[in-house]
């Protein structure tokens, strides 16, 4: 049998940072557990673009469709904000999305015990947390046409359009159902058919999936400004939430902080099975390249790893050693490890990123 392929793409910024500690686990993996993968690296954002003038050159795009899974750091940085929009690094993870049809984003956000005090919000808030939110990832707003910048009389225009078809919306709402039958059994859709008739239309879809594949699940709905106070209120209530693509951005963000912070959030972007039955899918953390710290080693890994341990269940079958990451991360939440965008309590020295890797290999080894 050959190894599983894993392509990874670190990208910008902190992106190389976060994934010199996955690496470690991968290596940790192989070393302990006997499950070698074929790893491959490549280039994606700005560092492609310095390298080919590219955000995404053919070949990697191409490697990406051939391997089991791809991971991926983070793409962006001020050194690219005046290139032309054609070749900006985030155009590079928009075409890795959009060419693998990577329609359904699953971006959980779940409050480890040790961080509910950390949250912004009340621990009671938070406590226990563990929702999913479904992101509709390869259409919508982000990809609508007509799109552009247009002279109109004597100003300028800026155009983007939400389109979104029947087939979209169903594909998408049935990976919503599907993950919640595995969990508490619920669905919240989110849109706003109030104003907007691709919300209209995204409501009536939801609803007939529901009622003619799914009706053993709960499934309620929200205008998505009142979800967003909701997540804020009382976000225990939600179980998985369904969304559009741009609506799906902002609330995922949000819920970073219910968790305690940004660099603790992973997502998957699962497509349709390929040949051997698995998804076409790729694993990254919710945050960017946090041009603000990057090069300092004070990047939290946790997000990035998280998104590894996705990848072992999604992608590979390996539920057993994904629940064996998580518990590693949340042992070494517990014992007060903290790098420093989770820091709050008094007197906790922070670590760095690489000795945050260090501690969670240390964490699996114990597992053992
Ligand atoms: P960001 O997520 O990079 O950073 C927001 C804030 O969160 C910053 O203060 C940052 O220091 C902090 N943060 C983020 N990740 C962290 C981590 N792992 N550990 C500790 N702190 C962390 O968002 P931004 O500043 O709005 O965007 C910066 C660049 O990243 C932009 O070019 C943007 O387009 C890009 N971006 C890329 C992705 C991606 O590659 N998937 C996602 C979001 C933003
Ligand atoms: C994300 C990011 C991306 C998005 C950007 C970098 C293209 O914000 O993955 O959440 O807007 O989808
Ligand atoms: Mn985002």
């Amino acid at each position: 049998m050959t190894n599983p392929s894993l392509l990874i793409l670190p990208g910008d910024g902190i992106g190389p940072e976060v994934m010199a500690e996955v690496r470690k686990i991968i290596d940790w993996y192989g070393d302990k557990r006997g499950l070698v993968f074929d790893v491959s690296e490549g280039l994606v954002g700005g560092c492609s673009y310095d390298a080919h003038g590219t955000p995404l050159t053919d070949e990697t795009m191409e490697k990406a469709q051939s391997v089991d899974a791809v991971l991926l750091g983070a793409v962006g940085g001020p050194k690219y904000d005046d290139l032309d929009f054609s070749v900006k690094p985030e155009r590079g993870l928009l075409r890795l999305r959009k060419e693998m049809d990577l329609y359904a984003n699953l971006r959980p956000a779940q409050c480890f015990d040790a961080l509910a005090d950390f949250s912004s919000l009340k621990k009671d808030v938070v406590a226990g947390l563990d929702i999913m939110i479904v992101r509709e990832l390869t259409s919508g707003i982000y990809f609508g046409e007509p799109r552009g910048i247009f002279e109109e009389g004597n100003e300028r225009v800026g155009i983007n359009t939400q389109r979104y078809t029947e087939s979209e919306i169903e594909r998408v709402a049935r990976s919503a159902f599907e993950l919640a039958r595995k969990r508490n059994n619920k669905v919240c859709s989110m849109e706003k058919a109030n104003v907007m008739e691709s919300g209209i239309l995204w409501r009536a879809v939801v609803s007939e999936v529901h009622e003619k594949e799914y009706p053993d699940v709960e499934l309620s709905h929200m205008y998505a400004d009142a979800g967003a106070m909701q997540l804020c209120r009382w976000p225990k209530q939600f179980d998985v939430i369904v969304t559009d693509n741009l609506f799906g951005d902002l609330l995922s963000d949000a819920a970073a902080m219910l968790t305690g912070s940004l660099g603790m959030l992973p997502s998957a972007s699962l497509g349709a099975p390929m040949a051997n039955g698995r998804p076409k899918a790729l694993y990254e953390p919710v945050h960017g390249s946090a041009p603000d710290i990057a090069g300092q080693g004070k990047a939290n890994p946790i997000a990035c790893i998280l998104s590894f341990a996705m990848a072992l269940r999604y992608s590979f079958d390996m539920g057993a050693e994904a629940d064996r990451l998580e518990a590693a991360v949340e042992k070494v939440l517990a014992d007060g490890v903290r790098t420093a965008d989770l820091l709050g309590e008094e007197g906790v020295t922070p670590v760095s990123t690489s000795e945050m890797g260090d501690a969670i290999v240390a964490a699996l080894d114990s597992s053992l």
